[in-house]
C-alpha cells in the first residue's frame, strides 16, 4: 500500500502535546503507577510518553495488554477479548491506561472495568486521540491528546489493516473506503 496520507498532525506537534500530557499526568499525583499500553496501536504514543513522563519526574512501571476488538474491520465488531495480558499484580497500584484512539469506548471500558476488578487502586485513561460522537458505552478519558475529526487515521503507530504503523505522523488518507 502506498497511498498518499494526508498529515492531520505533524511530529512537532504531537511531541508538543506529550509533554504537556506528560505535566497533567504527573499533577494527578499517581502512586505506585503503572503505565498500561494498550496494544498494538497506542505502543509509539506510548513510547513517547514514557519519556515524558520520566522528563516530569514519573518512573511508572511499564507493562503492555493486547486487546482485540477489530481485527481488519475498520468498524468495531463491538466485542472484546484479550489476547495478551498483564504481567504485573495492579492490586492498590495507580493504573494509567494508554490507547490509540477513543471511539466506541468499547475497548477501554472493558480494559477498565477489568484493571478494576483486579483491585487496582485508580484506574485513569489516556488518549492521544479522541473521536467525538462515537461513544457506545459511558467512558470519558482522563487525559486526552488531540480531539480528532471524524476520520479513519493512521501512523504514529496506528493502522488500517497492518499498514502505515511507521509514519511519524498521525494522518488519514482522503477519499478511504
Ligand atoms: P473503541 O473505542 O472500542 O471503538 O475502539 C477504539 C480502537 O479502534 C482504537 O484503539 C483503534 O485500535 C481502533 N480504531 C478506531 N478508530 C480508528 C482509526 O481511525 N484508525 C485506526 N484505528 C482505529
Ligand atoms: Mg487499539
Amino acid at each position: 500500500m502506498s497511498r498518499h496520507v494526508e498529515v492531520l498532525y505533524d511530529p512537532e506537534t504531537i511531541a508538543e502535546r506529550n509533554r504537556a500530557l506528560a505535566e497533567e499526568i504527573v499533577a494527578s499525583k499517581p502512586e505506585k503507577l503503572v503505565v498500561i499500553a494498550v496494544l498494538k496501536g497506542s505502543f509509539v504514543f506510548a513510547a513517547d510518553l514514557i519519556r515524558q513522563l520520566h522528563h516530569a519526574g514519573l518512573a511508572p512501571e511499564v507493562e503492555f495488554i493486547t486487546l482485540s476488538s477489530y481485527r481488519n474491520a475498520t468498524i468495531s465488531s463491538g466485542h472484546v477479548t484479550v489476547l495478551r495480558d498483564v504481567e504485573t499484580e495492579v492490586r492498590g497500584r495507580d493504573v494509567l491506561l494508554v490507547d490509540d484512539i477513543l471511539e466506541s469506548g468499547r475497548t477501554l471500558a472493558f480494559a477498565k472495568d477489568l484493571l478494576a476488578a483486579r483491585g487496582a487502586r485508580r484506574v485513569m485513561v489516556c488518549v492521544l486521540l479522541e473521536k467525538p460522537n462515537k461513544r457506545a458505552v459511558q467512558i470519558t478519558a482522563d487525559f486526552v491528546g488531540f480531539q480528532c475529526p471524524d476520520y479513519f487515521v493512521v501512523g504514529y503507530g496506528m493502522d488500517v489493516a497492518h499498514a502505515y504503523r511507521q509514519l511519524p505522523f498521525i494522518g488519514y488518507i482522503p477519499d478511504a473506503e
